[in-house]
């Protein structure tokens, strides 16, 4: 079975392993010798698959897996035929936040979105209850050979096209930069700045979609005082969580951009961090963290 990767991006080994096992077996299932056949993969940001599901469905919002097969009808093969399936496109953000909300790895998310999608393109789908029914049948057959049981028995919700109508699917939670700025706005409520009287508020974004907070917290030795960014970076940090992609940093009637320090500070973590800066969300400018800090230091 080959699978061909649509971009560059670095996918763990064993991933890849499990993927190609888990296409290998839902192709055999269906009767398919798994050397004839070939599909796609790609990994995508949440506004990208918002654009594919706004102009290829109509949906617009972020989705988990978009699937598009090849053919409408497997029966239209021939024996001599290379197998070239359609294409799996995936949103790693999405799939990060619902391994969080899951509680299970970002590897098991992904695994299962794509058996997921590849059944899309062998032609099963879960419109109709008795579909979804042979769908789900088979994914469990899948992710069970896979050694990735549902825990607990528990029903497998239902990935990607159609969350709205399957229902088990978690809430779509598209943050705009406009969100995170008014709530970098709220968390400057908290500042804890009696020596300047500068109230600085953060908000960082992480790639699993969690939200950090973060005010300017000062001192009367002045030089211990922490700004709102590293606040945020550090909050998050503690808590386990590393990936970033973006920030936006408020204050009350004027724009803050981070200082060199939070600039370096967050470089350790994501150079092309999305930084949002703006006198109010109407205003907002953006661009990555490299740009303010160009040439920043990493080891
Ligand atoms: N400050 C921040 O919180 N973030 C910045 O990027 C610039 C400065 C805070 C630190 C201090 O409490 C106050 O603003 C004045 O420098």
């Amino acid at each position: 079975m080959k699978i061909y990767f649509a971009d560059e991006k670095k996918i763990d080994p064993d991933v890849i392993r499990g993927m190609e096992k888990a296409a290998g077996l839902a192709v055999t299932k269906e009767g398919l010798d798994p050397e004839r056949c070939e599909l796609s993969v790609s990994f995508v940001s949440d506004r990208k698959i918002k654009k594919l599901n706004a102009e290829y469905r109509g949906v617009d919002k972020v989705t988990d897996v978009l699937s598009f097969p090849q053919y409408d009808d497997l029966n239209e093969l021939t024996e001599e035929m290379e197998i070239c399936l359609g294409d799996v496109v995936i949103c790693e953000k999405k799939a990060r936040q619902q391994a969080v909300e899951f509680g299970h790895s970002y590897e098991r998310e992904i695994l299962y979105l794509f058996t997921h999608s590849v059944l899309h393109l062998l032609g099963y789908d879960h419109e109709e209850e008795a579909d979804k029914q042979e769908m789900r049948a088979r994914e469990e057959e899948i992710m069970n050979e896979l050694g990735l049981p549902q825990p607990g028995g528990e029903v497998a919700k239902t990935a990607g096209e159609e969350p709205e109508t399957a229902g088990e699917a978690p809430e779509e939670e598209y943050c705009t930069d406009r969100d995170l700025y008014q709530i970098a706005r709220e968390a400057l409520k908290n500042a804890y700045a009696p020596f300047s009287k500068y109230q600085v508020g953060a908000a960082l974004l992480a790639k699993d979609g969690r939200i950090f907070t973060g005010c300017n917290v000062e001192n009367s030795t002045y030089g211990a005082t922490i700004c709102a960014e590293r606040t945020a970076c550090v909050k998050a940090v503690s808590e386990g969580c590393r990936e970033f992609e973006a920030l936006a940093v408020a204050i009350e009637g004027g724009t803050a951009t981070p200082c060199g320090i939070c600039r370096q500070f967050l470089y350790e973590f994501a150079p092309d961090l999305r930084v949002i800066t703006g006198p109010d969300e109407d205003h907002l400018k953006s661009g990555p963290l490299y740009e303010l800090l160009p040439e920043g230091f990493r080891l």
